[in-house]
């Protein structure tokens, strides 16, 4: 379960947290840094199956923008590398979970974040991180402080984006219980799930809820692979038990083994 006080931060950070692409040239203060730090193993049972480690230098050398749509990522002072352990049956959420939770955190200081699992190069990741014989690196992300406005390094002038979060409608991935007679709570649950970062934007999952629970399932037909789409579900998981906690409310996730469903959180007396 997250910590309470931790939700509460998180639970503000949800709404404000947005990709960003474009960093100021500044370091992040070192207690910031332990901030960070003391996540980095996980700060629930869900993130078992999946480790980070912070890379203090060299962020903007990995973070190549060959996919071109998004440009390349500039400025960042930190890089957080997200590692799986594929043994583990569940890494991939796991990975999402965590990520998710750290990146929430740099949010409500104040610092800017964008998960990154395609534009970046992950042979100079290899190159700067032990992994163990079955670790996988899954995503990073760059960590550093937004840039406001002004010039980049280019001299082209740079606006803060607006945060719009392009989501969705809940209707179209929600089953099960009508909204007038969902339990106290659980609005702000699938809202905060639905406002989750996803690869491509393409938002990958469907809940179904009901009286004791909402199960979090992979939706199909997406062109992302599974193992995509169950990291994107981690993230969202990790916004729907924040707002959970946020409104006092208590359960634990039971993970389903039949695909596409993913876990169900259980919502406890
Ligand atoms: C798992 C994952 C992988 C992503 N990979 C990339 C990437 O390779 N390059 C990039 O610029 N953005 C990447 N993104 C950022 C998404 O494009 C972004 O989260 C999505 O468009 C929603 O926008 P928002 O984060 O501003 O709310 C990724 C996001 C997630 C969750």
């Amino acid at each position: 379960m997250i910590r309470e006080d931790l939700a509460n931060l998180w639970y503000q950070a949800i709404f404000s947290r947005y990709s960003v692409r474009a960093y100021e040239r500044k370091t992040v203060p070192r207690d910031f840094r332990e901030e960070i730090e003391s996540l980095l193993n996980g700060f629930s049972p869900m993130c078992n199956g999946a480790r980070a480690v912070l890379l203090e230098d060299g962020a903007e050398e990995i973070l190549c923008g060959f996919w071109g749509i998004f440009g390349k990522i500039r400025g960042a002072d930190m890089l957080l590398v997200l590692i799986g352990e594929t043994s583990h049956p569940n890494y991939e959420v796991a990975v999402g979970f965590l990520g998710e939770g750290i990146i929430l955190h740099a949010t409500s200081q104040g610092l800017g974040t964008c998960w990154v699992a395609g534009t970046y190069s992950r042979r100079m990741v290899e190159a700067r991180v032990n992994l163990g014989d079955s670790e996988k690196i899954m995503a990073v992300s760059p960590i550093g402080f937004a840039q406001v406005s002004g010039t980049d390094m280019e001299g082209k002038s740079v606006q803060a984006p607006r945060v719009i979060h392009r989501r969705k409608p809940l209707q179209s991935i929600m089953r099960g219980l009508p909204v007038e007679d969902f339990p106290a709570g659980y609005l702000e649950m699938l809202e905060a799930a639905r406002l989750a970062p996803s690869a491509i934007n393409r938002q990958p999952w469907r809940f179904m809820v009901e009286p004791d629970g909402i199960t979090v399932s992979a939706a199909g037909f997406e062109l992302l692979p599974m193992t995509a789409r169950r990291l994107d579900c981690g993230i969202a998981m990790l916004h729907l038990e924040v707002a959970a906690r946020a409104h006092g409310i208590h359960g634990e996730w039971k993970y389903i083994t039949e695909p596409p469903a993913v876990a169900k959180y259980v919502v406890l007396p």
